[in-house]
């Protein structure tokens, strides 16, 4: 990595996309420490990294799992990993007429409210010399973007989560200029959440975790404190909102 990242914490480390950082990211040499935020414990394999227990939904759960990631130093990097697609029993809505409050509630409480509390409690913390917060966000929260409709829950919700993360990046940047907060799409991955779509997608499309992973550490990497904001897909290039 390009900038000294060390002390790293990665927020729904038991998912796709989320255990993958984790992994790759322990094998790089740099990396002194990774903090595994979890609802159920993970055995990782690598003594560089510590599994943190975290109730997505508890505040207080929230700020203990911070307080113990920032123990022995600030973190350089932070991902939250964390997203759902759909509930158990429907399918993303292909109209308005499958709307529900219970889908727009679940899916814009796990895809902004979660990821904006992890800022309250991991973005006051950042460090001077530079931090990057990343989201996982998607490609599909870009309003620019929308040429098919459908999806109604997650897109909204990732559209929300992406004003949460400029909202918190102009925050940010007036106490430290260095300080990076964006948004990551991550491609189209091979995970639970696409399984059931997967039938649709050209194989080349469809990204490992690791060739994902590989792809957004670049991006990481070719971050520049002008970039706080934005949201990024896989090849560095920025979606618009
Ligand atoms: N896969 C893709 O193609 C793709 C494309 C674009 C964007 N993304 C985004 O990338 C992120 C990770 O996706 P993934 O493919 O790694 O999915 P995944 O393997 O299904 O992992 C989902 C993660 O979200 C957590 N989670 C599960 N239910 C949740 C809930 N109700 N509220 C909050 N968090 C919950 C899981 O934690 P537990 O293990 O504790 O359940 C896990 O850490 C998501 O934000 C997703 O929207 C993925």
């Amino acid at each position: 990595l390009r900038i000294p990242i060390k002390r790293i914490a990665i927020i729904g480390a038991s998912g796709t996309i989320g255990s993958q950082f984790v992994k790759t990211l322990s094998l790089k040499e740099s990396v002194e420490k990774i903090f595994a935020l979890t609802r159920q414990p993970v055995n990782f394999l690598s003594s560089k990294i510590k599994n943190i227990a975290l109730d997505y939904y508890d505040e207080a759960s929230i700020k203990n799992a911070s307080a113990i990631a920032h123990e022995d130093g600030k973190l350089d990097l932070v991902i939250v990993a964390t997203g759902i697609l759909e509930l158990e029993d429907s399918r993303p809505e292909k109209s308005f007429l499958e709307l529900s409050f219970t889908k727009l509630q679940t899916l814009f409480l796990a895809n902004a409210a979660v990821p904006a509390m992890m800022m309250k409690y991991f973005l006051p913390k950042t460090n001077s010399n530079g931090m990057i917060f990343a989201t996982l966000s998607a490609r599909i929260g870009s309003i620019t973007d929308n040429q098919l409709g459908g999806w109604y829950s997650y897109r909204a919700s990732k559209s929300a989560l992406n004003m949460l993360i400029k909202t918190a990046s102009i925050e940010t940047h007036r106490t430290n200029k260095q300080a990076i907060v964006v948004g990551l799409h991550p491609g189209t991955v091979d995970s639970p959440l696409t399984k059931p779509f997967q039938a649709n997608i050209p194989k080349q499309k469809l990204f490992s975790s690791e060739t994902s992973v590989n792809h957004l550490l670049t991006v990481i990497n070719n971050l520049e404190p002008s970039d706080t904001g934005k949201c990024f897909a896989w090849d560095g290039k920025e979606i618009l909102p």
